[in-house]
């Protein structure tokens, strides 16, 4: 049973894995990984996905295994089904990081285990359950949220995060420049569940929102167009005008890492209505959650 993307997700899985997460928050005897391995494969940069899915694996009893595309073979040109059979041979789980949404998908049909997506171009969608775990924290449910993504509204996390929060019940306000406008796939599937409204008006966007949620502007794999996309993204910084217009207990939601003076502003970042680093760590706390439901479904 792989987990490649928030489309496939259902309301009762996030409930079931969100349940989970709620038992083993602070748990530390249970060891379902007990004996298992999992490989790590990274193809792009991570900080905050890589440790907290190898702290994820050795506290639920298993062994992380992190390889990445520069040291393995990959960089000399191995086909991806080729690593992705001999991986699964060896290790209970993949969990891969790399742009190529295809390439993940032929790693999925390839390894004789589950995969799990650490994000790719198209998706975070463990990102997402993380952010919808972290709201029902912090407000007692998603649903009848309304939750704003401001700045690049075409980019992963927005994908994967109006996905799930529409799954939830939460109601989407996609707010960005008329350059960027969100993939029609996402868009229809989350509102097969909830309102998902598309404007370039913060005020409109904003207005009432109970969380207020950004990410960069230059996403891995856009470096060569950086100077334009920040030109383009600029007017959509979340900055204490555009937290003016949401609901005066509105939280801030980023994935990190953030660029202060980008797409947020110092202030807001690091002010009260910040949940960045609940939301950080509570990836650890979802994969954790993950890592056990996939565990029961697959062994
Ligand atoms: N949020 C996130 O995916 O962070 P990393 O890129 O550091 O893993």
């Amino acid at each position: 049973m792989d987990f490649l993307s928030s489309l496939e997700l259902t309301g009762r899985m996030i409930r079931d894995v969100f349940s989970l997460a709620d038992s083993l928050k602070g748990e530390r005897r249970a060891k379902p990984l007990a004996g298992k391995s999992v490989a790590l494969f990274f193809e792009e940069p991570s900080t905050r996905t890589r440790v907290s899915f190898e702290v994820a694996v050795a506290q639920l009893g298993g062994t992380p295994i992190y390889i990445d595309a520069r040291t393995s073979q990959r960089s000399r040109g191995e086909e991806l089904s080729d690593t992705a059979r001999v991986l699964g041979s060896y290790c209970d789980f993949i969990v891969v990081r790399m742009n190529d949404h295809d390439g993940l998908e032929t790693i999925a049909k390839s390894a004789p285990v589950p995969v799990i997506n650490a994000l790719t171009h198209l998706e975070h969608p463990t990102q997402a359950l993380a952010d919808c775990y972290t709201l029902r924290e912090r407000k007692g449910s998603v649903k009848g949220l309304k939750v704003a993504f401001v700045g690049d509204i075409a980019q992963n996390t927005a994908n994967s995060l109006m996905v799930t929060a529409a799954k939830l019940g939460a109601s989407v306000s996609l707010v960005g420049p008329c350059g960027s406008r969100p993939n029609p796939v996402y868009v229809r599937e989350a509102r097969r569940h909830a309102s998902v409204t598309v404007t370039e008006s913060m005020e409109k966007g904003l207005d009432g929102a109970d969380a207020l949620y950004t990410d960069t502007f230059v996403s891995m794999g856009d470096e060569a167009e950086a100077a334009r996309r920040r030109r383009l993204f600029m007017p959509y910084q979340l900055d204490r005008k555009a937290l003016s217009y949401a609901k005066r207990d509105a939280v801030v939601m980023h994935p990190l890492p953030a660029h202060r003076g980008e797409e947020i502003s110092a202030d807001v970042i690091d002010g009260p209505h910040s949940i960045v680093w609940e939301q950080a760590l509570n990836k650890l706390t979802i994969e954790r959650a993950l890592l056990a439901y996939l565990s029961k479904r697959a062994h």
